[in-house]
């Protein structure tokens, strides 16, 4: 992934942390969903790693949440785990980052099977061979009865359908910028995703692009991975919580 890449930018990494809750409209229920589902008692010692964790915001919570557990964020974005570690440095070692791609192996570096494994917002950044290859590397390294839990963008199977919430969107974070709640790092960078995923809406994508997937197909990616009790527990617009048990 070349140097350039927009997450790579410290700028711009500081610029979403500041607004995602903003750009993103279900920033907090999706956080607040995917916690949901981690049904075990606020004081269990476990191991969560959280894939494309980018500035720590979810790990934060996770590690609010439940008082014994530890969290990694993997992430390939130095500028943005420089953010995440300043954030989780309150958790006294129980919070701790990882430079790594989702495409590599992610897996050599914990220091043993997670019980959890979650992401946001980042999975549709790989094409489809690259998401089915981390989500069976997500299986073969969970712990048995460990969870998978992606709460991601979605399209819909319908391009009409698809393209209408990606317009939908677009005018949200018009609105979000002519509100001034965006700086000046990212207001270029929201433009860029409209012209790439709107005004190009035809163009191919490929990796490091957004490169959306159904809810049906990633479960069937889920299916043939091996995880069991596959589910989208929150779905709203183009947005699900995905969901596995191994
Ligand atoms: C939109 S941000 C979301 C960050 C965080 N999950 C959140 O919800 O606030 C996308 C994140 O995915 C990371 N990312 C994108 N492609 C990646 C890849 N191929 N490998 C590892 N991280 C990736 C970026 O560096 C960035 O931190």
């Amino acid at each position: 992934m070349s140097q350039t890449y927009r997450w790579n930018v410290a700028n711009h990494a500081r610029g979403y942390d500041a607004a995602a809750e903003h750009i993103h409209p279900h920033y907090v229920a999706i956080q607040d969903a995917i916690l949901a589902q981690i049904a075990r008692p606020a004081d269990a010692d476990f191991l969560l790693v959280d894939l494309g964790g980018g500035s720590g915001r979810l790990a934060e919570k996770f590690l609010e949440r439940f008082s014994r557990a530890t969290a990694i964020v993997v992430d390939q974005s130095e500028p943005f785990l420089e953010i995440a570690a300043a954030r989780m440095t309150r958790f006294n070692g129980r919070g701790t980052c990882q430079v790594a791609r989702l495409q590599d192996d992610w897996t050599s570096g914990l220091p043993h099977s997670p019980e959890v494994i979650t992401s946001m917002s980042a999975i549709h950044h790989l094409d489809s061979r690259e998401k089915q290859q981390l989500y069976q590397r997500c299986y073969d390294v969970l712990e048995p009865l460990g969870l998978l839990l992606n709460g991601d963008e979605i399209r819909a199977g319908d391009d009409r359908q698809y393209l209408a919430a990606l317009e939908t969107w677009a005018a949200h974070m018009r609105k979000t910028v002519a509100a001034g709640l965006v700086d000046d790092a990212m207001r270029p960078m929201l433009e860029k995703w409209i012209e790439r995923n709107v005004d190009h809406f035809e163009q191919p994508r490929s990796s490091g692009d957004d490169c959306h997937e159904t809810i049906e197909a990633q479960l069937g990616y889920f299916c043939e991975c091996g995880f069991r009790g596959v589910d989208a527990p929150w779905h709203e617009q183009m947005w699900a919580v995905l969901q596995g048990i191994k």
